[in-house]
């Protein structure tokens, strides 16, 4: 599989927010290793807890500021991230699945994210916030 790297095209013209999208290509590139260990995992757990944190409620702020017209659509994916987040959290901690399966479900849940979220709805909103 190819790895994905951030380019000015993925852009939604936000500064903050583009650069919590790079950071999200990191971890993703970084789960390209699939020999990590436990703490490994957990930083990885703890980087997404923020991104979903921190990145969520600033681009949810931004769009709401702009009265962007499919926010709904929009908070409904981030709830299903929240939501996978959650499950791929406790399958970690419960210990009931070795930490390569799990990285390798993280790896392939976020990449999927990447290309149907970050470079598609994402984008949608660009001309909102750039207005
Ligand atoms: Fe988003």
């Amino acid at each position: 599989m190819s790895r994905l790297q951030w380019c000015e095209g993925y852009s939604v013209g936000n500064a903050a927010i583009d650069q919590q999208h790079k950071e999200l290509f990191s971890l993703i590139d970084r789960l390209e290793d699939k020999d990590m260990d436990a703490s490994a995992m957990s930083v990885t757990f703890q980087k997404l807890d923020y991104y979903v944190r921190e990145h969520f409620r600033d681009e949810e702020e931004l769009l709401k500021a702009c009265n962007y017209d499919d926010l709904e659509a929009h908070l409904r994916q981030h709830d299903e991230f929240r939501a996978w987040l959650e499950t791929a959290k406790l399958s970690f901690s419960s210990g009931a699945e070795e930490n390569h399966v799990i990285g390798g479900n993280l790896h392939g849940f976020l990449r999927e994210w990447l290309l149907s979220h970050i470079l598609s709805a994402d984008q949608a909103y660009k001309t909102w916030i750039t207005k």
